[in-house]
């Protein structure tokens, strides 16, 4: 059985495709960021109309490069939500007139559960309970996950996601769009104690995590400090900028695992990429004896080949009910 994904929530076009054993035989992206870049932030109406002029051609360099012909595929996935409803509307739409066309099943799946579906493709023997910490660009949340497909949210962040946090402070740095790969890579060769920035959410004892704190005292910071100092010191500021986002997120994790006596731990979504909390988590994880699984780098921004493992993992365990309608809002369970 083959399964192809469309991933069109935000600012990439993705296409994947997977068999029944979740072996991926294409993973085509063509990603927007130039076409955003100089409004510093997807513009959604330009997004949706990228999606369009794209979609035919990354759909169709997937099928080619599985080696097989349309008519091969057994069922089509789409991104039905969370994200921006016409990026959602372009995928959907496409996925339900291709299924119509071959005559085959065409059904929406969660984004953030397709995040998850990621890490199945590294680790296919994965089975419940584990702790799934999913960060991205719009996602700061932590679920217990006690049975397949069944999620419990335990925490999540009350303000900026993540990936926000990074591309905010990146765009007072002035340093383009998206920038968490780009901090990442700065903050490689920097001092992490330059400057302490603030934690959110720290002292407390909960899973929930806050960055609108930490963007404001990023920001008063840069501006107290000469544009010298800036430069001279981008890559400490860089590393000093990520430690404070890495440290809480590694912390609350390792904790969540520990207090709902997990022994396995997921991290998925775009930031999941980042090397320096893929090192911390391990650290701590190795520490503290829990396995972590986290999807391989290029599976962990957005991309097709994640809806279609979710897709096909639902499809293998007959709990893939169709829905079709685009929720821009949409939330875990749903
Ligand atoms: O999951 P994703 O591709 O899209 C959403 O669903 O939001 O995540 C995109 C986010 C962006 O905020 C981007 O800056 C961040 O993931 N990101 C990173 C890295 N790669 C992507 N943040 C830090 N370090 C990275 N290496
Ligand atoms: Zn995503």
């Amino acid at each position: 059985m083959l399964t192809l994904g469309i991933e069109t929530s935000c600012d990439e076009t993705a296409c994947g495709i997977v068999d029944h054993e979740l072996n991926v035989l294409a993973n085509k992206i063509f990603t927007q960021e130039e076409y955003h870049r100089r409004h510093g932030g997807v513009v959604p109406e330009i997004a949706a109309r990228a999606h369009l002029e794209k979609i035919n051609d990354v759909v169709q360099s997937a099928i080619d490069s599985a080696g097989i012909s349309a008519e091969d595929i057994d069922l089509i996935a789409f991104t039905r939500g969370p994200g921006l409803i016409g990026p959602l509307l372009v995928g959907a739409s496409f996925a339900m007139g291709m299924g119509s066309m071959l005559g085959k099943p065409a059904k929406g799946v969660n984004h953030l559960e397709g995040h998850l579906g990621a890490a199945y493709l590294n680790c296919k023997a994965l089975s419940p309970p584990f702790i799934c910490l999913t960060v991205s660009g719009g996602h700061t949340e932590i679920c217990l996950v006690q049975n397949h497909f069944k999620y419990q949210i335990i925490g999540k962040t009350r303000d900026d996601a993540a990936g926000e946090a990074f591309d905010k402070c990146g765009k007072i740095l002035q340093l383009g769009y998206p920038a968490g790969p780009i901090i990442s890579k700065l903050a490689k060769n920097g001092n992490r104690d330059f400057i302490r920035f603030p934690q959110g959410m720290n002292m407390k004892n909960n899973f929930e995590f806050s960055f609108s704190g930490l963007k404001t005292a990023f920001l008063r910071k840069m501006s107290e400090i000469s544009e010298d100092v800036k430069k001279k010191h981008l890559n400490d500021i860089c590393a000093s900028l990520e430690s404070a986002i890495v440290e809480i997120l590694v912390k609350k994790t390792i904790r969540a695992a520990h207090k709902n006596a997990c022994s396995k731990v997921v991290v998925c979504g775009g930031v999941s990429a980042n090397h320096y909390l893929r090192q911390r988590m391990q650290e701590d994880c190795t520490k503290q004896n829990l396995n972590l699984i986290i999807p391989e780098l290029a599976f962990c921004t957005d991309n097709g080949a994640m809806i279609a493992a979710i897709a096909q993992l639902r499809e293998n365990q007959h709990i893939f009910p169709i829905r079709t309608q685009v929720k821009p809002s949409l939330s875990w369970n749903d």
